[in-house]
């Protein structure tokens, strides 16, 4: 069923998807007349309306007025633009909290968020959600018929703003789910470590959300916060889902999810959504916004193994940074063609039409203050166009062999305070990691450590502090059974309860190391540290920063060793045969260029060559299946100059006007979509 819900968009729009947010209430009818059109030049097919609208539909409590949509939705189907709809939960009106002011969410230091901006609301409250599910089900009531309606979009980007409530509805509900989890108080305690300074508890009654507290607050209460969080946002919105699937059960639902965002475990969400969907806004101004922007395509991709929806973008600026670089022209083509090759299928932008008024007026829109006569108005009609022309890469797949592991609770433990290090972080570990493998040319799904991961040829573990003996099984027996792996530093460390594995660090990972960890020397902030690498990697010297540890080895071969600091002459890179496989393990940060040679010679290792080889610094290759038989290599140029790319054999550039040739050339972000026939057997995994 799901299969076939989620299938709806591709179906009726047989393309990739191209539009964005419109809020059409923003603005008088000669407006909206003009709109119809232009998007109509723009070649968009598909809208987003109402996110922000409940005001507007629910004036007073229980009075419902969609006389407003009902011409604005039909208007745009007669001008063939689809219905992406939003349930219209995502802001409450001003009412709602004059007349039930607990529904205001609550910050840990008791302060509480007043209405007046947007997604004022605490996720566990009963009230918000009785109201919110009511309006979904007369938004649902109202279009669920309409041959328009393509795609449900339920709230807007949880978690942003609000991300952990505190107030004592919430305490109450967090006390609910600690029932549920443990049962006792006794395994709560045991859980919590609640012998440690006093902590014990009598009754769950007695317990709180971590708020603001003299000290350091328990870790794992702070771990299972963040778990409970995740679970209360996704509860609301499923309260929402579950009204849609009662009235339309052949309408896909999706909510838009953010670029690595730490709270909320998409990994545990992705089940409720048909099509996954992503908000990205890479900042224009740095230089490897791009490397960002991929690895969020790659985790998103992943999370249902399958196409999903760049739901926003900037066309131009956004207004939320302390200083809004605009994308330069092509920039935002480029970037949307980076979204496609790693398995967009949709483009779409926040928002149609600049806003004049409000806290967003100086973020951009498809049409801008200036109107269609200017730029980025210009280059989304042209992309509109050009996305037009190839039809059919839309549902179509992306090849990866390696993985990188991501899991939300790790992220969670891996950051609490109180640790060896501020400076070991998620975003850092994932991007240490990714980086190396974006330039190589090796596209990468991601997955989680309890995955099943036999069709990878490498899989690559940054600091896996957070380690369950589940995930440690995983990680070895795919080693044994033949994988390669990759673990960095800060690993093994503790259980789901953020409690220690005794016996030498690493825990149930030294067996698949080949080696444990005695102790740590974090470096100071902005220190660094000598990598002498082994001839089998290279012999070079590199250098390493953040970490570095007391590694003793059993069975693993020593591949690189400290070259100076405390540690010199001691274990930094480590190599262990385990049954048919090989685990590297890398024992401090090793900085880009180290990173990059020992993650090279593990792809080596592993058989996997990148799609386009010898790709030149800032041009990424990534590969999408298309129709059987054939398949796309995209190869975007980040660069602000024009590259030469050479290639195996003469390819034909679906972009370009020009007969097939290996050496291909791309103007300063430059894009070229090379379309191949693949033989069965090439298609099957070869490359
Ligand atoms: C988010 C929100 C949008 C808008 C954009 C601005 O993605 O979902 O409503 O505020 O940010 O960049």
């Amino acid at each position: 069923m799901q299969h076939q819900r989620s299938a709806r968009l591709k179906d009726r729009l047989g393309k990739v998807a191209f539009g964005g947010d419109y809020n059409p209430e923003q603005w008088p009818a000669e407006v909206i007349a003009e709109d119809l059109s232009l998007m109509r030049r723009a070649h968009v097919d598909l809208a987003t309306v109402g996110v922000f609208s409940w005001a507007q539909v629910e004036p007073r409590p229980g009075e419902f007025d969609f006389g407003f949509f009902d011409r604005v939705i039909d208007d745009l189907y007669d001008a063939g633009v689809y219905l992406s709809l939003a349930t219209m939960t995502a802001s409450p009106p001003p009412w709602l909290s004059a007349k039930y002011p607990e529904v205001l969410p609550m910050r840990a230091d008791g302060t509480r968020l007043w209405p007046g901006a947007r997604q004022h609301y605490c996720p566990s409250s009963p009230v918000y959600r009785e109201h919110a599910v009511r309006l979904a089900e007369q938004v649902a009531a109202r279009y669920g018929d309409h041959p328009g309606l393509v795609l449900w979009h339920v709230g807007n980007e949880y978690g942003v703003h609000v991300a952990e409530c505190y107030c004592d509805v919430s305490a109450a509900d967090f006390r609910t789910w600690l029932h549920d989890r443990y049962g006792t108080v006794e395994a709560l305690n045991d859980a919590w470590s609640t012998a440690f300074w006093s902590q014990r508890y009598d009754r769950f009654d007695e317990v709180f959300p971590p708020r603001v507290a003299p000290a350091h607050p328990n870790p794992a209460q702070q771990l299972d916060f963040a778990r409970f969080s995740s679970d209360a946002m996704l509860a609301c919105y499923r309260a929402e889902v579950e009204v849609l699937r009662r009235l339309t059960p052949d309408v896909p639902v999706t909510t838009n999810f953010c670029c690595i965002w730490k709270a909320v475990d998409y990994w545990a969400w992705a089940p409720y959504v048909d099509i996954v969907s992503l908000d990205s806004y890479p900042d224009p101004s740095d230089p490897e916004g791009h490397i960002e922007a991929a690895l969020n395509y790659d985790i998103v991709r992943s999370l249902k193994g399958k196409p999903w929806l760049l739901m926003e973008q900037a066309p131009a600026a956004v207004n939320w940074r302390p200083r809004n670089a605009t994308k330069q022209p092509g920039a935002m083509r480029l970037g949307s063609w980076q979204a496609v090759a790693r398995g967009a299928d949709a483009v779409m932008f926040f928002q149609w039409r600049q806003s004049r008024g409000g806290a967003e007026k100086w973020h951009s829109g498809m049409v801008p203050h200036a109107g269609p006569d200017s730029r980025t108005y210009r280059e989304v009609a042209e992309l509109g166009a050009e996305l037009t022309a190839s039809p059919e890469i839309a549902g179509t797949d992306v090849e990866a062999e390696v993985a990188l592991v991501l899991d939300w609770p790790n992220w969670w433990a891996l950051e609490l305070d109180s640790h060896p290090s501020v400076d070991v972080t998620m975003r850092e570990a994932l991007l240490a990691h990714y980086a190396p493998l974006f330039q190589t040319g090796v596209t990468c799904d991601v997955v989680q450590s309890s995955s099943d991961l036999s069709r990878y040829r490498l899989v690559v573990v940054p600091d896996l502090y957070l380690t369950t003996e589940e995930a440690a099984r995983n990680l070895t027996t795919y080693v044994r059974a033949g994988g390669h792996l990759l673990l960095s530093f800060f690993s093994g460390l503790v259980d789901e309860c953020d409690r220690v594995h005794l016996g030498g660090y690493l825990g149930p990972l030294r067996e698949l190391v080949g080696a444990h960890v005695e102790e740590w020397y974090p470096l100071d902030n902005g220190g660094s540290v000598k990598v002498q690498l082994a001839d089998s990697l290279g012999g070079q010297t590199v250098a390493a920063t953040v970490w570095s540890e007391v590694v003793v080895p059993s069975a693993a071969e020593v591949v690189g060793s400290f070259a100076g600091g405390e540690l010199a002459g001691r274990p930094a890179v480590l190599r262990n045969t385990l049954g048919e496989g090989t685990a590297w393990y890398v024992a401090t940060k090793l900085e880009r260029p180290g990173m990059r040679r020992v993650l090279e010679a593990a792809l080596a290792e592993a058989g996997v060559r990148p799609m386009v080889a010898g790709l030149p610094e800032g041009v990424e290759a990534v590969t999408r299946g298309t129709s059987p038989g054939t398949r796309t290599t995209f190869v975007l140029n980040h660069r602000p100059d024009p590259v030469t790319v050479t290639l195996e054999h003469p390819v034909v550039d679906l972009l370009a006007d020009r007969p097939a040739a290996t050496e291909l050339s791309l103007g300063a972000r430059g894009v070229a979509l090379l379309r191949e026939a693949v033989s069965p057997e090439t298609a099957a995994g070869e490359p």
